[in-house]
């Protein structure tokens, strides 16, 4: 446990650090003296990153650097091409002290279908895990403690390495796992509500990829996240691109609804992130509270008036209640006043993160512990 002592800022390979002989300094046992509550969501740069390189058909063994900065060719189609894609986990500490990742399976099979779609190499789930494992573990000190409402974001990310310029897949490509301590993504203290803008830009075309977590997509939302702010909301809501009637998706959230029926629902579109949280968020209201669910279109200007509580879930976002949205050219009020928090989502937010945190029993087998 604790932090590690890395004199050449790498180490030879995945395997366990304690099986080099690296050991761990006492004082590193206690965690960094952060603000912990205080903390965005920025990076802080920690102690160790993981790197595994894929080249001639096969994946290097992989270890642990310290460097944060990478040397890549110029020529790199991450970099002019878009050839890479990422993922977005965290790891929490527990009531009881272990430290955990939230379905960590379903982020190594994202990353894989979004590789595929982009003709990068699978990354194997063995590799996935043991190098988030192994990150994490080597950052033990970063790792929020518990009851400070923050959490460790890990952040895999495999782009295309090496010299080239036609339009053509790389021929090598990096896997990098790297951490920073996180507080809540949107501004706020606890759970507040947010508010969202319609935005005239879209997101995906409906054989696109906009349902891979390819960065291409995220580069084309940013000035729809200015767009957003600069009318006071807290990001983008993006509509289908062939109608622009049924909502997609926020720019870095999914989104849930709880209609007047009490009913939720959720939108089923081809050209969305198929989030882990929403997923999880789905599963609880409907096997912990036998809320009916439902996946389907949503027209959002013929449905806006059924709608009682929406949410944006995400891993950054966890489970955001949404006040305002603004399209039209005005703004469209949810539950009340547009800042208060409906109970439905106060009663999801909380089995949710009481879940990742090991407050209660998981009964869902969602938490993987990771050994420190
Ligand atoms: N949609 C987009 C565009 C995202 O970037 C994210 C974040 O990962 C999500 C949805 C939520 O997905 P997850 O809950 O798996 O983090
Ligand atoms: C995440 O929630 O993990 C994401 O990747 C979203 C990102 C825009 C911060």
């Amino acid at each position: 446990m604790g932090t590690y002592v890395d004199i050449h800022g790498v180490l030879p390979d995945n395997t366990a650090l304690s099986e080099y002989g690296v050991q761990p300094m006492d004082e590193n046992f206690s965690k960094k003296p952060l603000k912990w509550a205080e903390l965005g969501f920025q990076y802080v740069k920690t102690d160790f990153r993981y790197s595994a390189i894929f080249q001639e058909g096969k994946w290097l063994p992989g270890s642990l650097v310290s460097e944060e900065n990478l040397i890549i060719h110029e020529g790199s189609p991450s970099l002019h091409y878009a050839q890479q894609c990422f993922e977005g986990m965290k790891a929490q500490t527990t009531q009881d002290d272990r430290v955990v990742l939230f379905r960590p399976n379903l982020n190594s099979e994202r990353m894989n279908r979004t590789a595929s779609r982009l003709l990068m190499p699978e990354v194997p789930h063995k590799l996935f895990i043991e190098a988030v494992e192994e990150v994490v573990r080597a950052n033990y000190a970063w790792i929020p403690p518990y009851g400070s409402g923050a959490a460790l974001y890990i952040r895999p990310m495999l782009i295309g390495v090496g010299e080239n310029l036609g339009l053509k897949p790389a021929r090598a490509f990096e896997f990098r796992v790297f951490v920073s301590p996180v507080g809540p993504y949107y501004k706020s203290s606890g759970l507040a509500a947010i508010s969202l803008a319609v935005s005239d830009f879209d997101r995906a075309a409906p054989q696109g990829t906009g349902s891979y977590k390819a960065g291409a997509n995220y580069a084309g939302g940013l000035l729809a996240t200015l767009k957003a702010q600069e009318l006071g909301a807290s990001e983008a809501l993006y509509l289908d691109s062939a109608s622009h009637r049924f909502i997609d998706e926020a720019g870095s959230a999914n989104i849930v609804i709880v209609l007047k029926t009490g009913e939720l629902i959720t939108p089923s579109s081809e050209a969305i992130l198929p989030s882990i949280t929403k997923r999880s968020v789905m599963e609880i209201a409907s096997e912990q509270f036998g809320i009916k669910t439902a996946e389907r279109a949503i027209d959002l200007r013929v449905e806006f008036n059924s709608f009682a509580e929406m949410g944006a879930c995400g891993t950054a976002a966890v489970l955001s209640p949404i006040g305002r949205i603004y399209f039209d050219s005005e703004w469209h009020i949810l539950n009340g006043d547009g800042y208060t928090v409906g109970p439905v989502m106060q009663k999801l937010y909380d089995s949710l993160v009481q879940l990742q945190r090991g407050e209660v029993e998981d009964k869902f087998c969602w938490l993987h512990e990771v050994k420190i």
